[in-house]
């Protein structure tokens, strides 16, 4: 057992699910920063956590609000943080830029400042991602390339990571930025592309939509699986020096792959139910990543366990399987989808 305290932030989300399950997994006790809205509403907030709520120390605060994160972390002595918390969806920075700035940049830069005040020896994990490679320069990217992120998302990701390293560098801090390329997963919200397929799929398969509209299928990303991912988080905060790592599969498919393959596995052809609309086309678009993880797999020993196919598999398998369970409920046939 560990006996560390750690405090994830964004712990309602995807990843921060899987990495308060790893740590607990490890002997952390695990604390979360999670807004005010979300313990007034447990049903639909903690829905990635029902399963782990005894275990954990949820603590409201905004990351709006340097005083609240100022105050959880004055009254906890924190072994390791894991910067999770951001406005994660790239279509919705293009619809608030402002918002999506103000949370993404603003939020690193208190949780760092408050950090440095309080708990300078905290070890801090800030979530930074392939988005900030956006217009590709080298293929496949590595921790070398240079960025062009492309939307205001990827922009406020290129300054956490520049906050990041100079706390590291400033302050002498063991802060690190993590670049992860797409992670998926059956517990990634329904508005990011995998999800919307995969949920879609499962809902035409049982008869419960007839088409999928969607963007750009020519886009291509390396898409790995969470749970392989946390576990590159951690391994970046259990080093002698602090350092950025990317995590990525080194594979690429488009979305038409994806399509493709998430019908297949319910024994339908996409071409006869994906609807092309432009409405999901992006101002500016990232047509291609693809990741070098060579520096994780060396240094850290990491290694994914998932593939594409077992990915895509696993994630069909889940929305099926949940859709058969919730069957009987009217209020499914009115579930939007329009993400
Ligand atoms: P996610 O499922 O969208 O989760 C985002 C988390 O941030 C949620 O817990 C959400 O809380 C919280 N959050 C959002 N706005 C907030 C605010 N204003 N104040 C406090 N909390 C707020 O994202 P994810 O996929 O787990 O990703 C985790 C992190 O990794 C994010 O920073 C994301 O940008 C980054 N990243 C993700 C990927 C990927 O492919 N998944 C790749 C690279 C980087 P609520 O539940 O209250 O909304
Ligand atoms: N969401 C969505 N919906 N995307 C679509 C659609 C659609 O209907 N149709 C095509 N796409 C394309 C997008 O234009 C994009 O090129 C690609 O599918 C993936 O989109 P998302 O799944 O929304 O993810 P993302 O790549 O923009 O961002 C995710 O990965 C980043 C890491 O590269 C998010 O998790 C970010 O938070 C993360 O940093």
């Amino acid at each position: 057992m560990s006996g560390k305290k750690v405090l994830i932030t964004g712990i309602t989300g995807q990843d921060g699910s899987y990495l308060a399950e790893h740590l607990l997994g490890l002997g952390y006790e695990v604390h979360g920063l999670v807004r005010r809205v979300a313990l007034e509403n447990p049903k639909g907030r903690f829905v990635r956590l029902a399963h782990l709520l005894d275990k954990l120390i949820l603590h409201p605060a905004s990351l709006e609000s340097y005083p609240s994160i100022f105050s959880v972390i004055s009254r906890h002595g924190f072994d390791e943080c894991y910067h999770l918390a951001a406005q994660s969806f790239v279509a919705e920075s293009f619809a608030d830029g402002f918002s999506t700035m103000n949370t993404n940049i603003n939020g690193t830069h208190y949780m760092l400042a408050a950090l440095r005040e309080i708990r300078p020896d905290c070890r801090f994990y800030f979530a930074g991602s392939s988005e900030m490679f956006g217009k590709v320069r080298e293929m496949p990217q590595r921790e070398t390339t240079p960025f062009h992120p492309r939307s205001p998302y990827g922009i406020s990701k290129v300054a956490g990571f520049d906050l990041t390293r100079n706390y590291r560098e400033a302050y002498g801090m063991y802060c690190v930025s993590g670049m992860l390329f797409n992670h998926e997963s059956p517990r990634r919200g329904f508005e990011f592309v995998t999800r919307k397929i995969t949920s879609t799929v499962a809902r035409i398969k049982l008869g419960l939509a007839s088409e999928l509209r969607i963007g750009n299928l020519e886009a291509k990303r390396d898409w790995g699986h969470a749970a392989d991912y946390v576990r590159a988080m951690h391994l970046m905060l259990q080093q002698a020096e602090p350092d950025d790592y990317v995590v990525a599969t080194g594979e690429t498919h488009s979305v038409r792959e994806f399509c493709e393959r998430a019908f297949s596995e319910v024994k339908l052809n996409y071409q006869d139910y994906v609807v092309v609309d432009e409405l999901y086309y992006r101002p500016a678009e990232v047509d291609l990543l693809i990741g070098d993880a060579t520096k994780a797999r060396t240094v850290l020993g990491w290694q994914p366990r998932y593939t594409f196919e077992t990915l895509v598999t696993e994630m069909v398998q889940s929305d099926l399987e949940a859709l058969h369970a919730m069957s009987e409920s009217p209020s499914l046939q009115d579930t939007p989808f329009r993400y």
